[in-house]
């Protein structure tokens, strides 16, 4: 009956592996059959005419696959007699063919239920795994040539084993991997981060080489490391939240954490987001010694830029103003926009200083405060001691309508404020303001701030009367090279006295962008 059919399915799917070989093979085998059927006899011209001349052309060397395709229907026969449980499992069963060859070849691709593990999953998770995974049959995408982050994507029977720090790939029963890749990642957004383990992934030869799932799973998995340069909030932000927003919003809750390196006080500290993100308990994925199936894991976050997101390179399109408004709404935040003084002529916006003490402090806040209340702006102070309740402070940021404060971690709390609101960066002297931009100045537009920076010249600085005008700290910051030597003076000793006459037309542009 379905002899046509056969021809045109085994022609559409291995046509690239279609050869000489296969080609001669299964003349073989047709000749057995025209010898054996009659019936068979009559379709047979058909099927050789649609489908030789393209076979021919398309040919190319003989390759195991082809051989061992040649090889596999009877051992399709066995599996068709014992096979009751797995047919249930078939996700193409609905839509397929009556031609059993067919269903041979589209058995393959479907995420294989290995032999040692009887198979718990129901037809209706499978379609629930397809909506979220259209892509379902075993490969992995791995990308270790970005600049910072080195990811994989794992798709099939994946099996992950904590303690040893294991992602195993499980060819597709009845197939055999000859020659089975082997990844080592690190799963933290920056990849030279020391102190960080690897993540082995590896494809495994044979099914039979799999451990026995003892937890299975339908959802994906994302494994990613925790740690680093974290406990400082810009860090916090820049190599973890946004990173993970990135790599696991889109499941809407339906994947997995397993945290490499966990830190409980960044699961607590941060637990809203980790709630919104994963339905699912967070793994410590070190002490894990489950073997847990997955039918898809990522491993790694991946960092576009520091603290922000390019969004051509993420595959959903989001932005920075997709993130911090995921950030607002998780954390129950009303104000989406700031206040228009066009609609409300009279109003006095909202001025929020984020104040630090030494160093980089603003020693004549009470200057800065009384200039800010001369131009119109109700000023609040913002400070920010690292135990806060971040919910707590993100609802006062998320009351301003500017928000300014001197370069420093603070700063992050920028994500809290409505889209287009003013962010006023002072940038500390001693030529720093590249390294300013790139940590808030390009990420603030990104997020649809309105961005200002102000540049503190040395008369403002402190380091100035500390050092003394002939310094080369002072005099040449081109000359002072190197992180740790501006971390130690620019940083880590400066001081900035706000001259508020170079300051206030900083603040009136900041109340004309309110006006537009
Ligand atoms: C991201 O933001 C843009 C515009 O702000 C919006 O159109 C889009 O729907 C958002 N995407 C998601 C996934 O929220």
């Amino acid at each position: 009956m379905g002899e046509v059919k056969v021809m045109k399915s085994l022609k559409n799917i291995y046509q690239k592996y279609l050869g000489v070989g296969f080609f001669l093979g299964f003349f073989l085998v047709l000749l057995t059959y025209f010898t054996l059927s009659e019936q068979f006899a009559i379709r047979a011209p058909n099927a050789v005419s649609e489908s030789l001349p393209n076979a021919v052309l398309e040919a190319s060397p003989v390759n195991p696959v082809a051989k061992q395709e040649e090889k596999s229907p009877p051992k399709l026969e066995d599996k068709r007699k014992t096979k009751d449980t797995t047919e249930k499992v078939d996700p193409v069963k609905e839509e397929s063919t009556p031609s059993t060859n067919q269903e041979q070849v589209k058995a393959n691709e479907r995420p294989p239920v290995s032999d040692s593990t009887p198979s718990t999953i129901k037809e209706e998770d499978f379609k629930a795994f397809e909506t979220l995974n259209p892509v379902h049959e075993a490969k992995e995408i791995c990308d270790t040539q970005s600049p910072n982050s080195d990811t994989c994507d794992i798709y099939g029977d994946v099996r992950t084993h904590g303690v040893s720090s294991s992602i195993l790939l499980v060819p597709q029963n009845p197939m055999r991997n000859p020659e089975p890749h082997e990844w080592k990642i690190r799963p933290y957004s920056r990849k030279y981060m020391e102190g960080i383990k690897k993540v082995n992934i590896k494809q495994l030869g044979s099914p039979e080489q799999a451990s026995p799932c003892t937890i299975k799973n339908n959802m994906p998995a994302l494994v990613f490391a925790l740690g680093g340069i974290t406990g400082n909030y810009w860090h916090d932000h820049t190599d973890i939240l946004v990173p993970l927003y990135l790599a696991s919003r889109k499941f809407d809750g339906e994947v997995q954490f397993l945290v490499t390196n966990i830190q409980g006080w960044y699961i607590g500290k941060y637990n809203k987001v980790f709630q919104k993100l994963s339905r699912y308990d967070i793994i410590d994925f070190d002490k894990d010694d489950q073997v847990r199936c997955y039918p898809h894991v990522r491993v790694g976050i991946k960092m576009h830029k520091e603290f922000s997101i390019i969004p051509s390179l993420s595959p959903e399109g989001y932005s920075m103003v997709n993130f911090t408004k995921f950030m607002r709404s998780i954390n129950g935040l009303p104000r989406d926009a700031p206040i228009s003084l066009r609609d409300n002529p009279g109003a006095r916006p909202r001025l929020m200083i984020i104040s630090r003490r030494h160093p980089r402090k603003i020693v004549n806040l009470q200057d800065v405060i009384q200039l800010g209340e001369r131009l119109g702006f109700e000023v609040v102070i913002g400070d920010p001691p690292f135990n806060v309740n971040v919910g707590e402070f993100a609802k006062e940021v998320n009351t301003a309508d500017v928000l300014m404060g001197v370069h420093g971690a603070g700063l992050t709390n920028c994500i809290y404020l409505p889209t287009n609101a003013v962010f006023i960066q002072i940038v500390p002297y001693g030529n720093i303001e590249e390294m300013c931009k790139i940590d808030f100045g390009d990420p603030a537009e990104d997020m649809k701030l309105k961005y200002i920076e102000y540049r503190i010249t040395v008369e403002e600085s402190t380091l100035l009367e500390m050092l003394g005008k002939d310094h080369p700290v002072i005099k040449d910051p081109a000359s002072i090279h190197g992180w740790e030597k501006v971390a130690e003076y620019y940083l880590g000793k400066q001081d900035v006295r706000i001259d508020v006459n170079r300051f206030a037309p900083v603040l009136s542009k900041a109340m004309e962008y309110l006006r537009e």
